[in-house]
């Protein structure tokens, strides 16, 4: 038995950018430039946690705990209306194959991503048949780099942890990964994903990538 635990955003759908974007517009808002470089630190990482991020980028401390639930909502808010429209031409390139491979060689598929939207994201994009087990940011406490996303689709697929392989695009998720004993795969660049068993430069990649020799 073997799995592989996909995150979501920036690995199944290009939905990493406009929850940067989201968050651009809401910096703007506050009176500051958020920028790629920043957003970096965001990637894999849960909405209340991005937020105090993005005010430590711009500066600003001493916000109550419900002037902070305020922005994080409204941050939100602008994510679900740049999603609105999200059809399959935003599945990153490679995907489907890469998941019907994988599946008919015997792996166990799973989600295990941070974001709230994840479960109605993979039934927006109809995926939800390509995954045995979805876990998303509401099934989760601890967000990464602890390995809990992970170790919790696991769990419920029933596979030891070292059979599992995490498919990640952020620093945070390679760290969660490694926390949880799991092998990753990272999407992107390697100076930021350097850890990972192997990196590739996108989806694309994947299929290329020597599974049972991680
Ligand atoms: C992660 C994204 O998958 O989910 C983060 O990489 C995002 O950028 C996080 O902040 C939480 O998402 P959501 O949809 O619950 O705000
Ligand atoms: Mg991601």
């Amino acid at each position: 038995m073997k799995a592989i635990i996909f995150d979501l955003d920036g690995v199944v759908v290009n939905t990493a950018k406009y929850h940067y974007l989201a968050w651009k517009k809401l910096a703007k808002e506050l009176g500051f430039e958020f920028d790629v470089a920043h957003n970096e630190r965001l990637k894999g990482v849960s909405r209340m946690e991005s937020l105090n991020i993005v005010l430590e980028v711009g500066g600003i401390t001493g916000y109550s705990e419900e002037k902070k639930n305020e922005l994080a909502d409204r941050k939100n808010g602008y994510y679900l209306s740049m999603i609105e429209k999200l059809d399959q031409s935003e599945i990153l390139p490679g995907i489907p194959e890469f998941l019907e491979k994988i599946r008919k060689a015997g792996y166990k598929t799973a989600l295990g991503s941070a974001s709230k939207s994840g479960g109605m994201i993979l039934e927006k994009l109809g995926l939800m048949p390509m995954f045995d087990v979805v876990v998303d940011g509401n099934l989760v406490e601890r967000p990464k780099p602890d390995p809990e996303v992970f170790t919790k689709a696991a769990d419920l697929l029933g596979i030891p942890y070292e059979k599992c392989i995490v498919v990640e695009d952020a620093k945070a998720g390679v760290e969660a990964a490694h926390a949880g004993r799991m092998k990753c795969i990272g999407i992107g660049n390697p100076e930021i994903l350097g850890a990972a068993e192997k990196v590739v430069g996108s989806t694309e990649g994947l299929m290329q990538v020597d599974l049972e020799n991680l």
